[in-house]
């Protein structure tokens, strides 16, 4: 059994751009991969699933991009509020909030709030996040608290690691996403741009991943 996946949502400029459109456009169309994953997580009884959604490196990107990707995360809370409670899904953002609007990082944690009951599916989306910074802002918070475990200080606390990552689009590498949490993950990658990976792409990547021999440095 599964127990948490989480997926680098990668290829929506590309795959506006073969159709002659806006990067945004591909930015839309993948927020309908996120509902056909979260619903097949639901179905098959995965108890985990996070999404890498924008970076902090992402901030980087065109004004216009960056605030319409704002905006899609704002619109689609409000527009999938009530599958997420008919499903018993907990949402949960995590990442540098403070760098999100006041109003975004509000209606989140409003999200956040309704959803806790849910008992079904946990959805983390990674917002603003990258592994370093992760770690850094894990690092200084020990140190001022005099502990012990990074792992209970990173923003992941209380979140088993991912026993599966894919990365769609053809892309082989993590750009600085769990980097500590990845340690034992198995990597799926795909050449599917995100708008395309529905469900047959997701059921092949699960089987993919329940062909691997996972040994974490032991003998079997
Ligand atoms: C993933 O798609 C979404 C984000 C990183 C926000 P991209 O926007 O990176 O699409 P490509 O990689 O340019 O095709
Ligand atoms: C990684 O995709 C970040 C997200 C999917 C949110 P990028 O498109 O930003 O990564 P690079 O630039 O190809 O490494
Ligand atoms: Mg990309």
């Amino acid at each position: 059994m599964i127990n948490h996946v989480s997926i680098i949502m990668d290829g929506n400029g590309r795959w506006a751009k073969e159709r002659g459109k806006p990067r945004v456009y591909g930015h839309m169309e993948g927020v309908a991969s996120v509902r056909a994953v979260t619903e097949a997580c639901v179905e098959w009884g995965i108890p985990w699933l996070s999404l890498f959604a924008f970076s902090e490196e992402n901030w980087g990107r065109p004004q216009e991009e960056v605030s319409r990707l704002m905006e899609l995360m704002a619109e689609s809370m409000v527009k999938e509020k009530e599958t997420l409670l008919g499903n018993g899904v907990r949402f949960r953002v995590l990442g540098n909030r403070a760098r999100l609007s006041p109003a975004l990082d509000a209606a989140i944690t409003k999200l956040e709030e309704e959803t806790a009951g849910g008992d079904k599916l946990t959805l983390i989306v990674f917002l603003s996040y990258s592994g370093r910074w992760d770690i850094q802002q894990a690092a200084e918070r020990m140190a001022a608290e005099g502990g012990k475990d990074i792992a209970d200080y990173l923003v992941t606390a209380g979140v088993p690691d991912p026993d599966l990552i894919i990365r769609t689009s053809g892309e082989k590498r993590i750009s600085n996403y769990l980097l500590w949490q990845a340690a034992y993950s198995e990597f799926v990658f795909t050449d599917t741009l995100w708008p395309d990976f529905r469900k047959e792409s997701f059921r092949a990547a699960l089987d993919e991943f329940a062909s691997r021999d996972r040994r974490y440095g032991k003998v079997k």
